[in-house]
């Protein structure tokens, strides 16, 4: 069986074929950081406005990486939401057109959804387990019992983990997307050189928050200053609170609910350190800590192809007039 994966929800345009759930015949994404950067953050309706330019070309270009033609695919998977509405809307109703030219079935998909189970593109991974979605847009631990079988368990009151890497590296003007600026130059600075807050993390809940660290951040560099010589310990020091709060909290939440897995996927667990403390606090504490591979851990379609596979075996589809959300709840 083979499935088209598309996602727009932000600023990559995402196609991706899959076959079998499994093997994956062609993964596309074009990134518009180039476009975004000089703004520091991604503006909605450049986003748009690139996937619709966009999307038509990079179909073909997944097709040809496949060496198939449209006419094999079996079934459209997209995302519907959460995400920028006008982006989510370019990917919806370009797989909605395919959908209606083609005669295909059409599965609309949760982005956080594709996140939390990208893992399975990879591995076949046991339920339960707690899995932890961070990324640009969202930071939420959900227990998941199967596919479809979701309890979110906590979300960021405020800002998402990579959004308050990227406001950082924007106030400090030393690149875009801050997640992998922030993540080299940590590498060569000391964890502990500022102790950074460490928001929520006392708190008997699953939730967390960024905004207080990313301020306490930038008051303790208008208050000090920032040389050449610093700038590493002090993102390093950054970097270590925000983890320590992910990996504590979540690793809480499965021993509470006593389960032995945990999942960490969205564009943050990339990270080399996140992975490194969740390998080690779970291997202390008894349990599995297991992450995509990074390419699929940033916006793809193959996640998207991967949970729509799931839907369509099991003879769930979408119907044509499924609507595209900002917000939306995974259950
Ligand atoms: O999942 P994703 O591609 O898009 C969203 O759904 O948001 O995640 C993008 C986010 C950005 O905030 C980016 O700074 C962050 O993931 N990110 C990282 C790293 N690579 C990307 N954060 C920390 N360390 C990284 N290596
Ligand atoms: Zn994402």
């Amino acid at each position: 069986m083979l499935v088209l994966g598309i996602d727009t929800s932000c600023d990559d345009t995402s196609l991706a074929l899959l076959r079998d759930g499994k093997t994956l015949l062609s993964n596309v994404v074009s990134s518009q950081v180039d476009l975004h950067r000089v703004f520091g953050g991604v503006v909605p309706e450049i986003a748009s406005r690139r996937h619709i330019e966009l999307i038509e070309g990079l179909y073909r270009e997944t097709l040809r990486q496949g060496d198939i033609s449209g006419s094999s695919i079996d079934a459209i998977g997209v995302t519907a939401g959460p995400g920028l509405i006008g982006s989510v809307l370019v990917g919806l109703c370009f797989a909605k057109g395919l959908a209606l030219s083609l005669g295909k079935p059409l599965i609309a998909v949760n982005h956080i959804e594709a996140h939390a189970m990208s893992i399975f593109l990879e591995k076949e991974v046991a339920f339960p387990f707690i899995a932890l979605v961070v990324s640009g847009g969202h930071t939420i631990m959900l227990l998941i019992e199967g596919f479809g079988k979701y309890r979110a368990l906590g979300s960021t009151r405020d800002d998402a983990a990579g959004e308050a890497f990227d406001k950082i590296a924007k106030y400090l003007g030393i690149g875009y997307p801050g997640g992998k600026v922030i993540e080299d130059l940590s590498a060569k600075g000391k964890g502990d050189y500022v102790a950074f807050p460490r928001p929520m993390a006392d708190e008997k809940n699953y939730d967390f928050s960024y905004s207080g660290l990313k301020t306490a951040m930038i008051n303790y560099i208008k208050k000090y200053g920032v040389t050449d010589y610093d700038l590493s310990d002090i993102m390093a020091s950054f970097q270590e609170a925000a983890f320590d709060v992910l990996t504590n909290k979540t690793i809480r939440a499965a021993r509470d609910l006593e389960i032995s897995r945990i999942v960490v996927g969205g564009g943050v667990a990339s990270n080399g350190r996140l992975r490194q403390l969740f390998a080690e606090r779970c291997r202390e504490e008894g349990m599995e800590a297991l992450f995509s591979s990074p390419e699929f851990c940033t916006d793809n379609g193959a996640m998207v192809a991967r949970v729509a596979y799931q839907y369509y075996s099991e003879g769930t589809i979408s119907p044509l007039n499924v609507a595209g959300y900002s917000r939306m709840k995974i259950h």
